[in-house]
C-alpha cells in the first residue's frame, strides 16, 4: 500500500513539477511519507515548484506538539527532504481565531490555483480530514466540533492525555475539487467504514463515500482493510 501510494505522489510530481500537494496526518500515510521522501531523495525528486499543503489540524495543538498532523509531516516528509516553510501552507492550530485561519489557508490556496493532487486517510466513523458525519459538501475549510468517535481515537496520537475537542480541515469542496485523489486505508479495523464507503451510494454520512464525486479517485487498502470490499470491484 505504501509503495503504491508514494509512486503515485511521485509521479504526480514529475508530471506537474509546480503542483499543490495535500497530505494527510494519522498513522496510516506514514510509510507512504517515508518510501516518498527516501526516492524522494535518491531520485534528486525537483521539490522546488511543488507546495506541500496540510489536510488538517487539532485546533490547539501546531508543530510545536508531538502528535500534531504538522509535527508528522515535519517528521516524515518536511524535515527529512528540506522543504522550505515556504512551500508549506498548513493550518496553525494555534491561531488566535480559528475561523480567521481557515480563511487564510483557503486564500492562500486559491492563490495557488486550488489542490492538485490529495492523500487523504479515512477515520474509523468514515471521516476524511475533519470531515466528520454529515458534513456540508459546500465548505472550502472550516472549523469542526469533533465527533465522538475522532476525540476517543485522538489519545493514540499523544503521549500526554491533551483533549481536543475542535479540528480545522480542508473542506469536502476544497478536497473534491483536486485533479488526483487517493485514499489510504489499512488494518483490520478500517474493513467495516471501508466497504461501507465503497458499498453505499456518496453521501455526507459518510464524507469519504463522496470522494468517488471525483473522476481521478483510487483507493489503495492493505489485505486487512480490504477484507469485506469484493474483489471484482
Ligand atoms: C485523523 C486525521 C485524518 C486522518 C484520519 C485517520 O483524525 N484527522 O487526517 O486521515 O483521522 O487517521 P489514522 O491514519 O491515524 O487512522
Amino acid at each position: 500500500m505504501s509503495e503504491l501510494a508514494a509512486e503515485r505522489i511521485i509521479s504526480y510530481i514529475k508530471q506537474n513539477p509546480t503542483a499543490t500537494i495535500c497530505l494527510a496526518g494519522g498513522y496510516t500515510p506514514i510509510g507512504t511519507y517515508q518510501i516518498f521522501s527516501q526516492k524522494a531523495k535518491e531520485s534528486k525528486l525537483d521539490l522546488t515548484g511543488i507546495t506541500f499543503v496540510g489536510l488538517d489540524e487539532w485546533v490547539g495543538l501546531n508543530g510545536a506538539d508531538k502528535g500534531s498532523c504538522r509535527e508528522t509531516l515535519d517528521e516524515y516528509i518536511f524535515r527529512p527532504l528540506h522543504v522550505r516553510e515556504d512551500h508549506i501552507l498548513f493550518f496553525d492550530g494555534k491561531a488566535a481565531n480559528s475561523d480567521k485561519e481557515c480563511s487564510r489557508v483557503v486564500e492562500e490556496l486559491e492563490q495557488k490555483g486550488g489542490l492538485d493532487f490529495a492523500l487523504l486517510g479515512i477515520g474509523l466513523n468514515g471521516h476524511v480530514g475533519f470531515n466528520e458525519p454529515h458534513v456540508p459538501m459546500e465548505q472550502k475549510a472550516h472549523v469542526v466540533t469533533l465527533d465522538d468517535v475522532t476525540r476517543d481515537v485522538s489519545s493514540k496520537y499523544f503521549k500526554e492525555v491533551i483533549k481536543v475537542s475542535q479540528g480545522m480541515t480542508l473542506g469536502m469542496k476544497t478536497i473534491l475539487s483536486s485533479d488526483q485523489i487517493v485514499l489510504l486505508a489499512s488494518g483490520a479495523e478500517k474493513a467495516e467504514i471501508i466497504a461501507q464507503a465503497v458499498n453505499e451510494k456518496p453521501s455526507p454520512e459518510i464524507p469519504a463515500s463522496l470522494l468517488s464525486l471525483n473522476k481521478n479517485f483510487e483507493i489503495i487498502l492493505d489485505s486487512e482493510a480490504g477484507r469485506y470490499v469484493e474483489s471484482s470491484r
